[in-house]
């Protein structure tokens, strides 16, 4: 077996990943691991772009209001507030960076408007290639400082009682690698990819959140997960139509043309997402209607979004008639692993940020492009802290009982196929939950084992537990939440109970194991 040793380990190669291996490599030796190529990640494919209030007219407490009022009121205050007074700060550092944020002539930047937000402050690049160009940037930078690993699927953490020190890697072919450091970062993003219907990229399994359960730390709010409004509809293809086209006015209609959200909320077309879904969902599953995106007010589109014209070309849907079917989809999942304002989890030397963090930022339902924000704010939280604390005495490493080569290479297995679980999300957990469903779901989902042994493993067996693991986590997470918020809406239960209000459900494996 192969161990690699670093200051710091870094999972996953996001925004999140990346921005603080930027901080950390001025000072210290960092690896950052990544199960496929540096360029599959959902901030690659974002669209939409970042919120920052920076117009003459805009304040951090207006964007602090608007997250609130998305989120339910049941975001965490404080770490809320940092998040947006952090924004400016973001976005400069960015343009210094050399991200090609779009500008007007005079060099003011170009602000968007997306679901939830009372003004312009939605800060992009390439019109709808925000993440692929922020990425390119800090890829460019950060593999000339830290040294980034392709094709290497972090399966568990190495723990020792409360202490984290690094993780263990299995590559294609089976062999285990174990990374050891002092610190340890997760970035490996959300669980959103485990419905059929999703906007995210194939690594979003929950394998980061996963790994951290395993290893004992807490998780907490599993059950809010965000389904975003315009999934191009069709066959094969599921992308992203961003909401900053209905930001542009694009407008929902069904197929008689009539608008959908006009009676709905005051916002319209530009209401928080929870809200354009679940009425999009009734449209759909409750009168049986297409629902396309009215794009015929848009002057210029071709120009304005060119990552959405060329999907559905790819797609075969013409833009000339300028109505685009689309339907919900999951799209991001508020919950994860705990942490501070540091990025810190309960387990030490372990941290958390960007979508596999739960900062509590987003409350019940995240306000639109505050995720990309989320991700470059707690990356230099977290690098920060890094960076100041004192160095971690060197730890003798545990001896691993290789089982590569044992009869536990398992032909059969009880866990459910990838399809099929994403099936029971679907009916289960998804837009619309209820109490019968839930508990047929996790019956089916529950796991014998919530932590087997995982070096004999493939690395499919291994997508396949955390997939179902994380399954399991949300369904149960669905049925402990006994009433409706936000992105959580159980029609047995379409209240908010105000003994819920504020409390978040946290899981950990000490406690669903006893
Ligand atoms: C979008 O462009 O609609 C998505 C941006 C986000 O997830 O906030």
């Amino acid at each position: 077996m192969n161990i690699v040793e670093a200051d710091v380990l870094i999972i996953g190669s996001g925004i999140a990943g990346l921005m603080a291996a930027e901080y950390l490599s001025m000072d210290k030796n960092v690896i950052v691991i990544t199960k496929s190529g540096v360029e599959h990640s959902n901030s690659f494919m974002a669209q939409g772009g970042i919120s920052a209030a920076i117009s003459k007219t805009d304040h951090w407490k207006n964007h602090y209001d608007d997250t609130l009022q998305a989120g339910h009121q049941q975001n965490h205050p404080e770490l809320t507030e940092h998040l947006v007074k952090e924004s400016r700060k973001v976005i400069q550092t960015l343009f210094e960076w050399g991200v090609p944020f779009d500008r007007t002539a005079e060099g003011r930047y170009l602000l968007g408007k997306e679901g939830g937000h009372h003004l312009n402050r939605i800060v992009h690049a390439g019109g709808d290639q925000t993440g692929k160009k922020i990425m390119e940037v800090l890829i460019k930078r950060v593999k000339k400082k830290a040294n980034i690993v392709s094709g290497q699927y972090a399966i568990d953490l190495m723990v020792d009682g409360n202490q984290c020190y690094g993780v263990y890697c299995k590559d294609k072919k089976g062999d285990i690698t174990m990374y050891h450091a002092p610190h340890t970062i997760l970035a490996g993003g959300g669980y959103a990819g485990i419905y059929s219907v999703s906007s995210n990229s194939h690594g979003s399994d929950g394998s980061a959140v996963c790994m951290a359960y395993r290893a004992g730390a807490d998780l907490a709010d599993l059950e809010f997960i965000q389904f975003h409004p315009t999934l191009l509809k069709h066959e094969k293809y599921t992308g992203l139509i961003t909401e900053a086209v209905r930001g542009q006015g694009g407008i929902l209609v069904n197929s008689r043309g009539v608008p959908v959200m006009d009676s709905v909320h005051p916002m319209k077309d530009l209401a928080p997402r929870d809200i354009v879904s679940r009425r999009l969902f009734e449209e759909i599953h409750v009168h049986g209607e297409t629902v396309y995106l009215d794009i015929t007010g848009i002057l210029d589109f071709e120009q304005k979004f060119p990552g959405v014209t060329a999907l559905c070309k790819k797609a075969g849907v013409s833009l000339e008639k300028g109505f685009i079917p689309v339907s919900p989809g999951a799209h991001f999942t508020m919950g994860g692993i705990m942490t501070d304002i540091h990025g810190r989890t309960t387990l030490k030397g372990l941290y958390a940020i960007g979508e596999c963090a739960h900062t509590g930022v987003h409350g019940a339902n995240r306000l639109a492009s505050n995720s990309l924000l989320e991700g470059a704010v707690f990356a230099k939280q977290s690098a920060e802290h890094i960076l100041s604390s004192k160095a971690e005495k060197s730890r003798s490493l545990p001896i691993l009982q290789d089982k590569r080569f044992s009869i536990q290479e398992d032909l059969e297995d009880e866990l459910l196929e990838e399809i099929l679980i994403k099936k029971v999300m679907d009916v289960s957990a998804g837009i619309c939950r209820n109490k019968v469903e839930l508990e047929r779901a996790a019956e089916l989902l529950q796991l014998s084992d919530l932590k087997p042994s995982l070096f004999s493993k493939p690395l499919s067996y291994i997508r396949r537990l955390n997939i179902q693991t994380m399954a399991w986590l949300t369904v149960s997470s669905c049925l402990n939440r006994t009433e409706s918020r936000g992105s959580h809406y159980r029609t047995d239960i379409p209240i908010s109970r105000n003994e819920w209000c504020k409390k978040n459900i946290v899981r950990s494996l000490k406690n669903d194991e006893s």
